[in-house]
């Protein structure tokens, strides 16, 4: 029978194996799959794995340092790029979702492409792949590797990707990559985290990027999530998540006439995100957490829930 410590065992012995004093560069999100591949080869080969975590500006908000932080104190080898500006500028203007996809997935690429450059000699590309990225390679929602293939099949393919391939969850589900990072001691927290989307609140800002519109959507998001934590209700919901509305509706603060922003708050339930259904959040839950937002975010004067399961609605709006 299959057990976690067993896999870490013959897996830790394959990669040193395979490996032997080669070094392999491995990109990390700050998901749980990335992190728990990348456990798992420092595991067998130490300061030869050398982890790249990108900050593409549009991650929750203080997730960069907050993660980079607990990265290292894992004793990964880990560079923190934070190329917020180069996304941001590159974004700027843009409307079009499958667009900002586009230049998300090509700015990633040029960025980790330098970062791999620095690593002399790196012979491996370390993933966190898991079985069912491989079934469904290039996926409808587009991963990280569906984003890559559509950006590069025009010119030749950047230098990290001629790198061999080490995929050590490839023949994991999610269940078992969260009880293999468990029996190695990661926290709960990396572990039990939601799925977030590769492009990041890039596509929870619905129209044009600013740097405004990020700021207030990390805001706004923190407010839903800590209170989600804050009221046990973080695990029971599959992804949750908050969406900027290009509207702006009249509303009243003491004596005066506001024409604000509205946002969107979304929290589903799913098993593998192809169909979510809407999560019935506790009322006392909305009201606060709803009078929070308008209270402290400035240029929020209105908060909708979305009530739309999945299909026909996706669990993004874009
Ligand atoms: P939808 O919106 O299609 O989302 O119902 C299903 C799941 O996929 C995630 N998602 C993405 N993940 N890049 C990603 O890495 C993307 O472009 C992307 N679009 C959607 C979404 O957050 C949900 O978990």
């Amino acid at each position: 029978t299959w057990t976690p410590d067993a896999f870490v065992e013959a897996t830790v012995a394959e990669l040193k194996e395979k490996i032997g004093k080669d070094k392999v560069i491995l990109g990390l999100s700050g998901g749980v799959d990335s992190t728990v591949a990348a456990v798992l080869l420092h595991k067998a080969i130490g300061k030869q794995l050398h982890c790249i975590f990108v900050n593409n500006g549009l991650l929750r908000k203080n997730e960069f340092t907050e993660v980079l932080d607990q990265y290292e104190h894992m004793g990964l080898n880990v560079k923190g790029v934070d190329a917020s500006a180069r996304f941001l500028n590159a974004l700027e203007g843009e409307s079009d979702p499958e667009k900002k996809r586009k230049i998300i997935g090509g700015v990633f690429i040029d960025v980790f492409d330098d970062e791999a450059h620095k690593v002399e000699d790196a012979k491996w590309l370390g993933q966190g792949t898991i079985y069912p990225d491989v079934i469904e390679s290039v996926s409808a929602t587009g991963g990280p590797s569906a984003t890559i293939k559509s950006h590069h099949n025009v010119g030749g393919l950047p230098d990290f990707m001629k790198l061999k391939v080490v995929e050590p969850l490839k023949m994991l589900f999610k269940d078992e990559v969260r009880r293999v990072g468990a029996s190695m001691d990661l926290e709960p927290e990396r572990l039990g985290r939601h799925p977030f989307p590769g492009p990041g609140l890039a596509i929870r800002i619905l129209g044009d990027i600013t740097r405004e519109k990020v700021a207030i959507l990390q805001e706004v998001d923190a407010i839903f999530i800590n209170g989600l934590k804050e009221w046990g209700l973080y695990d029971q919901v599959w992804q949750a998540g908050a969406i900027l509305l290009p509207v702006q509706s009249v509303g009243v603060m003491g004596d005066e006439r506001t024409y604000e922003k509205c946002v969107a708050l979304r929290a589903v339930e799913s098993t593998d995100g192809m169909t979510a259904d809407w999560v019935n959040l506790p009322y006392e839950f909305l009201q606060k957490t709803s009078n929070d937002i308008i209270n402290k975010v400035p240029g929020v004067n209105r908060v909708v829930y979305d009530i739309s399961s999945k299909p026909p609605a996706t669990i993004e709006w874009e």
